[in-house]
């Protein structure tokens, strides 16, 4: 029987309550198709800094490295600065793997209500390619006079042709395997980031000259921002940088119903490393320790994983499951006005799992 080894990283607030969800639809699927996964839990995060002053040991990256997976919860506590705790577990590992594209799928399921008036289940479904390993993330600069009246803080984005040019293709080659409207939407500031962008939108063109039979457009991102709202239904693959991306899937997110749909894949592409499955949503706060929280988005985030391990036909029957419970309407978490909560909306999922 073939083992998958997953590295857990359940973190903080409520990605602890649904990474659990997350495993047993994992282990419900395996026994299905005759494989097994070997968790390995890592209890890093906010205990581990309260503990030991950082977020994860020394030798993190090197205990990540041999798994063929690794299934993250949520990042963030209210009582640790964010850039502490972001810069010393999530983001580290999303570049010490290059996972440089970040698949983030924005589908409105039928009996979803989302909050704009006219999108009806279905009509939402689209795919935003986040660069996810330089740009505005690049943690270049620093302080000068730190702490002083006249400090100074410099954050310089570092944007590569390589950079640009590899997830550009990602997202293209993404458009040709969805096989729907084969239409790719790049998303730049080039009115007034006048290097970077300009860079990103010339390396657009150049990789969209080598696939003429996918229709491109090019929009500036608070134009994208609108048109998240006034026409989702156009997009098919979204592709723009870190920040930007950050950003615009936070409004993809909402508009297919609730944060708690909304999965993620931080992808090696190349497979030299193991790629990263999480929500988009953090650590919740406002929620966490309630039973409250929706799991789909860790479920489907786990669908994600096993497509990425060539277990496409498991990933769909999760999909599938996710979606009849949906749409049945019965069994939902308070964000989609229901009254379940997080173990009893998994266990309808397990259910139509059989
Ligand atoms: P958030 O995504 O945690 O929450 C935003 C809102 O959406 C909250 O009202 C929350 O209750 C709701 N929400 C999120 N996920 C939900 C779910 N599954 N079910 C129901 N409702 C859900 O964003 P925030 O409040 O800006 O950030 C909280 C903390 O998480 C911060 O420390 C932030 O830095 C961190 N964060 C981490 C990640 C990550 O680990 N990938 C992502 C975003 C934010
Ligand atoms: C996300 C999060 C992270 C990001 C934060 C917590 C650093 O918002 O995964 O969307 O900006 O990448
Ligand atoms: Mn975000």
């Amino acid at each position: 029987m073939k083992t998958f080894t997953i590295a857990v990283i359940a973190g903080d607030g409520v990605g602890t309550e649904v990474v659990p969800q997350g495993k047993r639809v994992l282990e419900r699927i395996a026994k299905k198709h005759g494989v097994s996964f070997a968790f390995q839990d890592f209890d890093w995060g906010a205990g581990h800094f309260f503990r030991w002053g950082r977020m994860m040991p020394a030798g993190a990256i090197d205990l990540l490295q041999p798994c063929d997976a690794i299934f993250l919860g949520a990042v963030g506590h209210p009582e640790i600065p964010d850039h502490t705790t972001l810069n010393g577990l999530l983001l580290p590992i999303r570049r010490a793997f290059d996972q440089y594209a970040n698949v983030r799928p924005a589908y409105l399921y039928p009996g979803v209500e989302s909050p704009l008036a006219r999108p009806k289940g279905g009509e939402i479904d689209f795919v935003v390619v986040r660069e996810n390993t330089e740009g505005e993330y690049a943690q270049v600069g620093g302080f000068v006079y730190h702490l002083q009246p006249e400090e100074i803080a410099i954050q310089t984005s570092v944007f590569t042709r390589r950079g640009i040019e590899r997830v550009v293709r990602f997202a293209f080659e993404l458009a040709v395997k969805r096989g729907k409207k084969k239409r790719v939407t790049s998303i730049t500031k080039s009115n007034a980031q006048g290097y970077s962008m300009v860079l990103w939108d010339r390396t657009f063109q150049e990789v969209a000259s080598q696939f003429p039979d996918i229709e491109t457009e090019s929009l500036l991102v608070d134009a994208a921002a609108m048109n998240f709202i006034r026409r989702p239904e156009s997009f098919d693959v979204v592709v723009g940088s870190n920040l930007f991306c950050d950003i615009l899937s936070d409004i993809s997110a909402i508009i297919i119903g609730s944060m708690g749909l909304a999965p993620s894949a931080n992808l090696d592409p190349q497979r030299r490393f193991p790629s990263m499955f999480e929500p988009v949503h953090g650590s919740a706060p406002d929620i966490a320790g309630k039973g409250v929280v929706n799991p789909l988005a860790s479920i489907l985030s786990a669908a994600m994983m096993l497509e990425h391990l060539g277990m496409g036909e498991a990933a769909r029957e999760i999909e599938s499951a996710v979606a009849t419970v949906l749409a049945e309407g019965s069994v939902r978490t308070p964000d989609l006005g229901g009254k379940s909560s997080t173990e009893e909306v998994t266990s309808a999922v397990v259910e139509k799992l059989g």
